[in-house]
């Protein structure tokens, strides 16, 4: 059976920070919307709020004025539920009970075609649907802050959605500017789950004091992330993302591939949550200080280099250094320089290579700065590449080659696990969150053996569960 939403009548409940954006997009999409919240008069003011808005963008030549007054005059504050809808949108308070007895209040309503959706960010789709009367109509919709912006929304199926109810919010989303990846209801559903990575590795580079919090977000910052982990950990909030982490971990049933890391725990214990405090790894307003200019570098000078491996990395070395012989067959990527490696991470630290190597981070950008380890001379020639490099701690796999790593390994095990695909992983890393690529697009670049590889040496350094390879890499 197909199930066309695409004339349905609107019902949003919760006219809070994301059923107001709800509302709005389902009416620039030409819906008839009602919206309803608990609270009195929190529908009439949303809609005042959003006719602000609008009249902004008008002012701007954004929208049209008749654009600004259509839209309008589609959405109508609720003094009730209604049950004369074909589609409910659910963004009320994020809790289990509340939400179940609103779906227990809206079957009394609705009619039995009518679909509910929840805008959920953390609840099982699979334990709100139960004790419904018809639980194959609950589908999540899950929207991203702010919605008329964010063009992901994750359709999560929970045990018991129908699936032509998923393809209908799907084929709905996608009417309305979106773009929507179906996901399985499972513990962070698509984004929250690959991203949670971003975070840890960050935190374990600090607990491990391998690098500066300044010094991992310039990293990732260069390798095209919108914000280092640490500065956007600040902004969440620490209490906020410790509690992700947390609800994460425990919905893995305690996997320790997830656990929580103590040096958060700190700053949450001090009050230390981020920039709403005035402080977390940075002081605010002033935020990251800068990392000290780099000293201008003479040009580096040797008697014999060899560009050594295949690929993108070996290729910019031979690109930036011409005439200059090759090794393609060798075991390593980088530079030879006069007997002394400089070497792509590969998992190995500079002290396996020998005396004066260093390894360096995997340069995802054109330019700016690269973590390395070793040898600061024989790191100098990463300036050939337009390169700042950055000396760091000799730990397996420095900052950006971990951390992506550990996010292709997430979203691989997601993969493997059915809870998306893997050009759905993309989209939703790339949307929802502003990755500069996907995972599998990353891994398709950097070679599923060479992430394999890297994440078994951190294994073996680490030993523990974190750093375990998803079997659907291998
Ligand atoms: P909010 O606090 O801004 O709005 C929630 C609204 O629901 C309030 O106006 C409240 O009065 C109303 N409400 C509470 N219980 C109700 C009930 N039983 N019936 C009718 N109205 C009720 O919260 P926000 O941020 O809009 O979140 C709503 C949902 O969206 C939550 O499930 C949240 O997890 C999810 N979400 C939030 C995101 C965010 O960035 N804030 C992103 C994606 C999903």
């Amino acid at each position: 059976m197909t199930l066309d939403l695409s004339q349905a009548r609107v019902l949003v409940v919760g006219a809070g920070l994301m059923g107001a954006g709800i509302a709005q997009v389902a009416a620039q999409a030409g819906h008839a919307v009602q919206l309803f919240d608990a609270r009195a008069g929190a529908a009439e003011a949303a809609k005042a709020k959003l006719a602000q808005t609008l009249d902004g963008l008008a002012a701007k030549g954004r929208l049209t004025a008749d654009a600004v007054a259509a839209t309008l005059a589609r959405i109508t504050p609720a003094a009730a539920l209604a049950g004369d809808v074909d589609l409910v949108v659910e963004a009320i308070v994020e809790n289990l009970d509340v939400k179940r007895a609103l779906f227990a209040e809206l079957e009394a309503l609705l009619p039995d075609a009518a679909v509910i959706a929840t805008n959920t960010s953390s609840i099982s789709v699979t334990a709100l649907a139960r004790g419904m009367r018809r639980p194959e109509r609950l589908v999540g919709m899950h929207f991203f802050n702010p919605v008329p912006l964010m063009k992901l929304v994750e359709v999560v199926s929970g045990l018991g959605t129908d699936a032509a109810v998923a393809q209908a919010v799907f084929a709905l989303a996608a009417r309305w500017g979106k773009t929507p990846v179906h996901a399985r209801s499972t513990p962070g559903f698509i984004v929250n789950r690959i991203a949670r990575p971003y975070y840890a590795e960050a935190l374990m580079l600090l607990q491990e004091r391998a690098a500066a919090p300044e010094l991992i977000d310039a990293c990732l910052r260069a390798a095209g992330f919108r914000m280092g982990p640490c500065e956007l950990m600040d902004l969440i909030g620490h209490d906020t993302n410790f509690a992700v982490t947390q609800s994460v971990f425990a919905a893995n049933f305690f996997d320790r591939r997830f656990t929580p890391s103590l040096v958060q725990q700190e700053l949450v214990d001090a009050g230390f949550l981020g920039r709403k405090s005035g402080r977390g790894f940075y002081r605010y307003p002033e935020g990251a200080p800068a990392l000290p200019a780099a000293a201008a570098a003479a040009a580096p000078r040797a008697a014999r280099v060899v560009v050594h491996g295949r690929g993108p990395v070996a290729e910019r070395f031979a690109a930036a250094l011409p005439d200059t012989p090759r090794e393609p067959d060798s075991d390593w990527t980088g530079l030879d320089v006069d007997g002394r490696p400089l070497c792509l991470t590969d998992g190995r630290r500079a002290a396996e290579l020998g005396a004066g190597g260093a390894v360096f981070d995997l340069p995802l950008a054109a330019a700016g700065d690269i973590a390395f380890a070793g040898d600061a001379g024989t790191a100098a020639w990463l300036a050939v590449l337009g390169l700042t490099p950055r000396a760091m701690a000799d730990v397996p796999g420095l900052v950006v080659a971990r951390t992506v790593a550990m996010l292709i390994n997430e979203a691989a095990d997601a993969v493997q696990q059915g809870v998306c695909d893997e050009a759905g992983a993309d989209a939703a890393m790339k949307l929802g969150v502003n990755y500069p690529a996907g995972p599998f697009e990353w891994l398709a670049a950097w070679g599923a053996p060479a992430v394999a590889a890297l994440l078994d040496r951190l294994d073996h350094h680490h030993r523990g569960e974190r750093y375990r390879v998803s079997p659907y890499l291998r």
